[in-house]
């Protein structure tokens, strides 16, 4: 049976790790194909709130398995502690799996990182300053170390000693900082080694022989299409590929192993660090944004900067992924405005773009161009059907599918796994995978 991918439609936290978890019920697989703890997912359930960085999401439920993926990048230092909280909390951790071809996040690459960015001074990118870039710039370049290395003590020491000089050197020289110590590297990485070694394995075989057999696999991306390394808005993306084709390189299944794309969008739009932002809202709506959706990072703390839903944004993810759904999350945050701006398309220099611009000049200079559209005032946290929404707010998600040309499968109303609205004919059902068609 081929797997579901869901992915991020905008710039990263629209409440992917709430949505995943609530199609995990249905599934046994759940599979981090990119990324790493730059990541931050939350999910609420009975009141209880998870914020999970690395561990897929699929973890709370104890039929599924949950596979950090060949194609993600891994701060052995952090799953070790996320595994230890989860377990704190009664979680089991004890199905994890850990591809050994995913690359480990090392101390350099936390250190430049930071350096980094210092240096870019006004032109920083915002990073989250996990050493996400640094380490997906060595497994280009080839100098990376693998989960895999990790199981053998002379080959890890051998190839960090390749790498540590010239990062050292680069410290040093370049940045002037204090260079980093082998030996002590050697012993915190080799104790992370004798707790993770259990779980470290080739997960290539054990997805695809998962999705021959019939079990249900889900590809959960990090990220978003917006902040994809080669479509996003470069050079303000992270490192990877969030894009539901990223989920077949970084899990290592080929494009008709997937049938099911679900984007996710917020019913506006937030993005956390540098870059460019049409529909940024102005500062009095943003601020309204922020408190009534709680906009601060899951990872960072960082205040979410916020705008109006971005169709032409929106419809250029609907493409890239080929979605064959939209799940739209935060509908109840807007019920503090009684009117909503939709941006429709970009202005620049006389003319209006509703595609997504051909360049970055463009894209960094345009306009929005917003179309105004009646809200709805009453609270909606406690809907669970559509006929349960107000008429304006069935309005918007109808308008919303009409501008993405994509139709909307659930609707969520708040953080809880029960807030959830399945909408329109895809969803009739279950909510869940079961729903799949
Ligand atoms: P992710 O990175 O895409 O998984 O999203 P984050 O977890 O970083 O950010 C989404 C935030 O919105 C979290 O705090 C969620 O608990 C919360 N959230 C998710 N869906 C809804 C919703 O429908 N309404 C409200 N009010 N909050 C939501
Ligand atoms: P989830 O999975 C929102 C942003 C950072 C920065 C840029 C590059 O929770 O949606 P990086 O540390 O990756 O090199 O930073 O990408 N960013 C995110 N923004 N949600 C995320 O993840 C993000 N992961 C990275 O703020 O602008
Ligand atoms: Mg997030």
């Amino acid at each position: 049976m081929p797997g579901l991918a869901l992915v991020g439609v905008q710039w990263g936290d629209e409440g992917k790790g709430k949505v995943t978890d609530l199609l995990a019920e249905h599934t046994d697989f759940v599979v981090r194909y990119q990324g790493g703890n730059n990541a931050g997912h939350t999910i609420v359930v009975g009141g209880e709130r998870y914020a999970l960085h690395l561990v897929p999401t699929g973890v709370l439920y104890d039929h599924c398995t949950p596979v950090i993926g060949p194609g993600v990048v891994v701060n052995p230092e952090v799953l070790l502690e996320e595994m230890d909280s989860l377990e704190a909390r009664g979680i089991d951790v004890s199905r994890l799996l850990l591809s050994g071809n995913s690359h480990l996040i090392m101390p350099y690459h936390l250190e430049l990182d930071r350096v980094v960015e210092r240096r870019l001074g006004k032109n920083r990118l915002g990073t989250t300053k996990r050493g996400i870039g640094p380490t997906y710039a060595d497994k280009a370049a080839r100098i990376g170390l693998r989960a895999q290395d990790l199981l053998d003590p002379k080959i890890f020491s051998a190839k960090l000693s390749v790498v540590l000089k010239e990062k050292n050197l680069m410290l040093a020289r370049v940045y002037g900082r204090l260079p980093l110590d082998q030996k002590e590297i050697e012993v915190q990485y080799l104790e992370y080694a004798e707790r993770l070694a259990p779980h470290i394995t080739d997960t290539t075989p054990i997805i695809q022989s998962a999705l021959d057999s019939g079990k249900s696999v889900m590809f959960e991306g990090a990220q978003a299409t917006m902040l994809d390394l080669d479509h996003g808005t470069y050079p303000f993306v992270t490192s990877s590929n969030p894009i539901a084709g990223g989920a077949c390189v970084g899990a290592g299944v080929g494009p008709r192993d997937i049938s099911r794309i679900i984007g996710i969008s917020k019913a506006y739009c937030t993005r956390v660090g540098s870059g460019p932002f049409p529909s940024e809202a102005d500062p009095i709506d943003a601020d309204v944004l922020v408190e009534a959706g709680g906009e601060y990072g899951t990872t960072t703390g960082r205040k979410r900067r916020c705008g109006w839903f971005d169709a032409v944004a929106a419809r250029y993810a609907a493409r890239l992924n080929t979605l064959s759904e939209l799940v739209i999350t935060k509908l109840d945050v807007l019920s503090q405005f009684e009117r909503i701006k939709v941006c429709v398309a970009y202005e620049f220099e006389g003319r209006r773009y509703e595609d997504f611009p051909p360049n970055q000049t463009i894209f960094n200079k345009c306009t929005p161009v917003f179309e105004e559209i009646p809200g709805w005032t009453e609270d909606i946290t406690n809907a669970r059907s559509v006929v349960d929404l107000p008429a304006g707010a069935r309005d918007y998600v109808s308008r919303i599918e009409e501008l993405c040309g994509t139709p909307v499968s659930y609707v969520s109303v708040g953080p809880g796994r029960e807030q959830m609205v399945a909408y329109g004919e895809r969803s009739a059902g279950p909510v869940g995978a079961g729903a799949a068609r």
